[in-house]
């Protein structure tokens, strides 16, 4: 028997500002997505940023449903409209910020399970590590370098490989 650990590194700044310009940008892109998200039933505004290798920058949010589980949250929305209008281009950075008028959202939101899953998916599709910001409305933001952060140990394209 092996015991395999994992190791989840996190940066953690003290808020937007002590972030590089560019991932500065990303979550300005992040917060104005945000402000048009749908979310009559949760009032939990979520908005998405992702950054393609050629730059363009394709924005996401929570687009939700009176059938409570037709809705999709941000990350997904972003990441869907990247691969639908760019297929092929790869996924360098997603910047994540949330906000509600009925929650405190003062530290950072991770994506949930299901958004991790699809993000792993485009990061093995761009053949390099995502990098993932975090952040609630106000207050500190977490970045880190790759899904494996988050998702360890993911199901992953490798598992579906047939047979030869
Ligand atoms: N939501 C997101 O959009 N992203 C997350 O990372 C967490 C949750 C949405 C889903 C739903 O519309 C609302 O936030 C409350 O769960």
């Amino acid at each position: 028997m092996q015991e395999r650990e994992f190791i989840t590194r996190v940066k953690e700044f003290d808020s937007i500002d002590e972030l590089d310009s560019g991932q500065h940008s990303l979550m300005e892109s992040a917060i104005e997505a945000r402000s048009r998200a749908y979310a009559p039933y949760s009032n939990f505004y979520v908005g998405a940023a992702v950054l393609l290798e050629d730059g363009t920058v394709v924005l996401g949010n929570n687009q939700e449903n009176v059938a409570y589980p037709s809705g999709l949250c941000a990350e997904r929305t972003a990441l869907f409209a990247a691969g639908a209008n760019f297929p092929g281009k790869a996924v360098k950075k997603i910047a994540i910020s949330a906000f509600s008028g009925d929650f405190d959202v003062n530290s950072p939101v991770y994506p949930c399970g299901a958004c991790r899953q699809v993000m792993s998916e485009y990061e093995q599709l761009s053949k390099g590590n995502m990098e993932i910001l975090m952040m609630g409305a106000t207050g500190k933001v977490h970045v880190v370098e790759g899904l494996i952060n988050i998702l360890p140990v993911a199901f992953n394209a490798d598992n579906l490989k047939r047979k030869k």
